[in-house]
C-alpha cells in the first residue's frame, strides 16, 4: 500500500484523551489518517525569530507528525494575514472583511515555498501526498519545482466562491493556475465545484477534456465534489462514554437544561452568530410562555484572535448576549449560557444529546461538522432535532433538517418554535433519515473517495454527484 502524506496547516495529531482541539480539518484528518501507516506535515503552531526549517518528528498512534516552526514575521503576512485577512473572507462572501495587502501575497508564496522544502526529503517514490485547505493552494506548484512527480491532491474544506469575487484578489490567475499543478483538486459540494469551473471555462478560457477533467493554463487536472463527513462510528461510541453519560445525566436531572437549544461554534464571523442570537431574541419576544423554560447554551472557543474582525465580532456578541439577557432573564433564570472554551469530545457529545435543538446557522461554510455530530449523537429513543443554514454546504445532504436562512430572525425564531413542538414519531423520522446520510457519507467514505481518484480510479468521480435539487425551506 502506498504511504499517505496529508499536509495541512494546522496539525493537531489525535492526544488519545478526547481533547484535540476545534475546527473540522483537525477533526476529519485525524480520523481519515488512523487508517493510513502516513506522515502528517505541517506548521508546529508555535514561531522563532527566524525560519530554521528544523522538522519536529514524533510518533502518535501509528501515525508520523512531522511539524516546522514558522517565522513571526511569516505567521503575520501567510497565517494571519493571507490565509486569514484575504481569503477566509473572500471565500465566505465577506469583501467588505478582506485585505488585499501586497505583502500578505507574498508571506503566504514564501511560507508555501518553505514548507515544500522541508517536505522534500521525506518523500518517497510510491507516496501520495495529499494537501489540504486553503493555507496552501500554491504547495504543488512549489513542490513540482523540487522535482516531485507523486500524485498530489487538494482538498478545499471552505466554500469555492463565485467568479466575480475570485477575481477582485489582485493575483487570481496565479492562484488558481496554482491549482492545476494538482492530479485531483476537491471541494465539499457541488456548487463549489461549479464556481471553479465557472471561473476555469469564462475567466481563463479552459475547457473540459473529454474525459470529464479540466484543461487550462496549459495543464490538465480533476476537478470533483467529496463532501466531508465525521467519524460517525466514533461519535456513537463517545455518546454511550462516561464522561458522556456523566455531563448528559446531569444536565436530564436539571430543570434549567430540560428545553436546552444547543450551539457549538469557533468564534468565527462566517458561523452566523449575531443572526442567530437575533433569532433566539425574535423567539422569546414571540413566545411568551418559552421565556422561562427555553435556555440556549452557545459554546464558542475565541478563533483567530489576533486578526481584529475576529476581535470585533466578539465584542459584538458580548454586547448582544449582554442586551438579551438583560431583557429577558429572570432572577432564576438566564435565557443564554455562553462559554469561550472548548471542551472534550466525549463531554461535547453529553452536551449534544441533552439538547432538545440544534441551532447550526453559518452564514457561509463549507460543510459544517457540528451538524453532523448533533445527529450522530442522539438517541434513536428521543432524537433532538437539527435546524440548518441552508448556506452550510451540510445542507445539500442533510435534507431533514429544519432548513433556515439564517439571515431571517422570524426564520429562526419559528423554526426554534416548529423543532421544540415536533411530535416524537416526527423526530425519529427526520432523525433516521440524517443519520443514514451521516453513517454513510462518512469520513473513511470521503477520504476513500478522495484516495481513490487521487490513484486514479475512473469510476469515483462520476459516482460522486449529489441529488440536484435545491434543499427545502421549512414551514
Ligand atoms: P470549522 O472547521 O469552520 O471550525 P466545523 O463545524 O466543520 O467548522 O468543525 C468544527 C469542529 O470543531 C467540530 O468537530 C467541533 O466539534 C469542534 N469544536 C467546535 N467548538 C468546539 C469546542 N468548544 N470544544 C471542542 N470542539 C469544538
Ligand atoms: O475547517 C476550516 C479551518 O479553517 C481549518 O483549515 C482550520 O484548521 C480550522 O478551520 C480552524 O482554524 P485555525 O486553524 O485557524 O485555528
Amino acid at each position: 500500500m502506498s504511504r499517505l502524506i496529508v499536509v495541512s496547516n494546522r496539525v493537531n495529531p489525535p492526544s488519545g484523551k478526547g481533547e484535540e482541539s476545534v475546527g473540522g480539518l483537525a477533526m476529519a484528518l485525524a480520523a481519515a489518517l488512523r487508517e493510513y501507516s502516513g506522515i502528517w506535515f505541517g506548521w508546529s503552531g508555535k514561531t522563532t525569530p527566524e525560519f530554521t526549517g528544523q522538522l519536529n518528528m514524533q510518533r502518535v498512534e501509528g501515525v508520523t507528525v512531522a511539524t516546522v516552526d514558522l517565522e513571526e514575521g511569516d505567521y503575520q503576512e501567510y497565517y494571519n494575514g493571507y490565509a486569514n485577512k484575504t481569503l477566509w473572507p473572500l471565500f465566505h462572501y465577506r469583501v467588505d472583511l478582506t485585505a488585499y495587502d501586497r505583502s500578505f501575497g507574498e508571506g503566504y508564496d514564501r511560507v508555501n515555498k518553505r514548507f515544500a522544502e522541508t517536505l522534500r526529503p521525506l518523500i518517497e517514490p510510491d507516496d501520495i501526498i495529499w494537501v489540504h485547505d486553503y493555507h496552501l493552494i500554491p504547495m504543488a506548484r512549489e513542490l513540482r519545482r523540487l522535482g516531485v512527480t507523486n500524485r498530489i491532491g487538494f482538498f478545499l474544506h471552505i466554500p469555492w466562491p463565485a467568479h466575480q469575487l475570485v477575481v477582485t484578489l489582485p493575483r487570481h490567475r496565479p492562484l488558481v493556475e496554482a491549482l492545476f499543478h494538482y492530479d485531483v483538486v476537491g471541494f465539499q459540494t457541488e456548487e463549489s465545484l461549479q464556481a471553479f469551473e465557472g471561473y476555469v471555462f469564462n475567466e481563463v478560457g479552459g475547457e473540459k477534456t473529454e474525459d470529464g477533467r479540466l484543461r487550462a493554463f496549459g495543464q490538465i487536472t480533476e476537478a470533483g465534489a467529496f463532501p466531508i463527513g465525521i467519524d460517525a462510528d466514533d461519535f456513537a461510541r463517545i455518546t454511550k462514554s462516561p464522561r458522556a453519560m456523566r455531563v448528559y445525566d446531569r444536565m436530564a436531572a436539571h430543570s434549567v437544561f430540560r428545553k436546552m437549544v444547543v450551539g457549538v461554534d469557533r468564534l468565527d464571523y462566517s458561523k452566523g452568530l449575531e443572526e442567530r442570537l437575533l433569532g433566539f431574541e425574535r423567539f422569546l419576544h414571540d413566545h411568551e410562555d418559552a421565556r422561562r423554560e427555553v435556555m440556549l447554551l452557545q459554546i464558542a472557543p475565541l478563533s483567530r484572535d489576533e486578526v481584529e474582525a475576529y476581535q470585533d465580532i466578539r465584542s459584538r456578541l458580548d454586547g448582544l448576549i449582554g442586551r438579551i439577557n438583560g431583557a429577558y432573564a429572570e432572577m432564576d433564570f438566564t435565557p443564554i449560557r455562553y462559554l469561550n472554551r472548548s471542551y472534550r469530545r466525549d463531554e461535547l457529545a453529553g452536551v449534544y444529546r441533552a439538547a432538545k435543538a440544534a441551532l447550526v446557522t453559518p452564514l457561509r461554510d463549507g460543510m459544517n461538522l457540528v451538524a453532523k455530530e448533533y445527529v450522530a449523537s442522539q438517541n434513536s429513543e428521543d432524537p433532538g432535532v437539527l435546524i440548518l443554514s441552508r448556506f452550510a454546504g451540510a445542507a445539500r445532504q442533510m435534507k431533514e433538517a429544519l432548513i433556515i436562512n439564517p439571515n431571517s430572525p422570524e426564520e429562526i425564531s419559528d423554526a426554534l418554535a416548529q423543532a421544540l413542538a415536533m411530535d416524537e414519531t416526527e423526530r425519529k423520522r427526520r432523525w433516521e433519515d440524517l443519520m443514514d446520510n451521516v453513517t454513510r457519507q462518512d469520513v473513511t467514505a470521503w477520504r476513500d473517495d478522495f484516495v481513490a481518484a487521487l490513484k486514479g480510479d475512473p469510476t469515483v468521480m462520476a459516482a460522486n454527484t449529489e441529488t440536484p435539487d435545491e434543499p427545502a425551506v421549512t414551514t
